[in-house]
């Protein structure tokens, strides 16, 4: 008896789990107007489905991608690097700036994780590769190639939020390092805005070792920027809806 029940808890939370990511997916989708919900999922199975989840190249979402362009918001972009919490707390609050997840295809698959298997037509969410267990994993892949397709139309001002408690704000394993950064190509980019975030503790500022590689990083022409602001102050601007987006920092 024990055995039968062990057996049909176990069946039952797995079938959960491979069941979740649908929902959530819908859901989310169902916030914006205008698209096919369930096209757009079976457009995104399609990449990874039946497929070894480590042997997923960015390439393989190029369809999904396709299904809902990213829209460059000049001037209002932000990226990001070791402050996700902060960031999105910001820009669900505030009105100020759009974050890769703030688009239909960050917000679909942010925070979740997924994969599939071969000989199998199933999507799981668990027993998938970890982010660093192998280069071209399923959910590592996607947010290369959605970072890839949100930098393309990044244009005039861009700005990106770095963590000043950290030794290295800037590091070169990072999406925004490895990728965003190497495609903001001038004119279409004006300038890029560091805001650097000190947390509890201040572990470094805006002449950072890596900051200094950052600049070389950037593409002739465009201007750089390095700020630093406490994280105290972002919160500020997080609750305070009438202070204009100017002067957060
Ligand atoms: N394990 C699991 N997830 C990871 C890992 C890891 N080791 N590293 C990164 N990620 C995923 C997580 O979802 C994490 O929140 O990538 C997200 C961003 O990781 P960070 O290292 O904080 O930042 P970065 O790699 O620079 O990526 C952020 O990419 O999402 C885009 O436009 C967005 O500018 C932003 C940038």
């Amino acid at each position: 008896l024990l055995l039968i029940i062990v057996t049909v808890v176990l069946g039952l939370s797995l079938r959960q789990n491979t069941d979740k990511l649908n929902p959530t997916f819908i859901a989310r989708c169902q916030e914006f107007k205008g698209y096919d919900c369930e096209k757009m999922w079976d457009v995104f199975e399609q990449a990874y489905v039946g497929r070894d989840p480590c042997d997923v190249p960015m390439e393989a979402y190029d369809p999904f991608i396709a299904a809902a362009p990213l829209k460059p918001a000049c001037n209002r972009m932000m990226f990001w690097s070791k402050t996700k919490d902060l960031v999105h707390d910001f820009t669900e609050k505030r009105d100020c700036y759009v974050t890769v997840e703030d688009s239909l295809l960050g917000s679909v698959l942010d925070g979740l994780t997924w994969c599939g298997k071969e000989g199998s037509s199933e999507t799981f969410t668990t027993g998938c590769p970890g982010w660093t267990d192998c280069v071209n994993n399923t959910v590592r892949s996607f947010w290369n190639r959605v970072s890839t397709a949100f930098s393309d139309v990044a244009c005039g001002d861009v700005t990106a939020m770095l963590n000043g408690s950290i030794v290295t704000p800037f590091h070169p394993a990072s999406i925004f390092a490895s990728i965003e950064v190497k495609r903001f190509d001038f004119p279409r980019v004006k300038s890029l805005n560091v805001v650097l975030v000190t947390q509890n503790k201040t572990v470094t500022n805006c002449t950072n070792a890596s900051l200094k590689d950052l600049q070389k990083e950037l593409d002739q022409g465009i201007t750089y920027n390095c700020e630093e602001v406490t994280e105290t102050q972002i919160q500020d601007c997080s609750s305070h809806p009438e202070k204009p987006c100017g002067a957060c920092w």
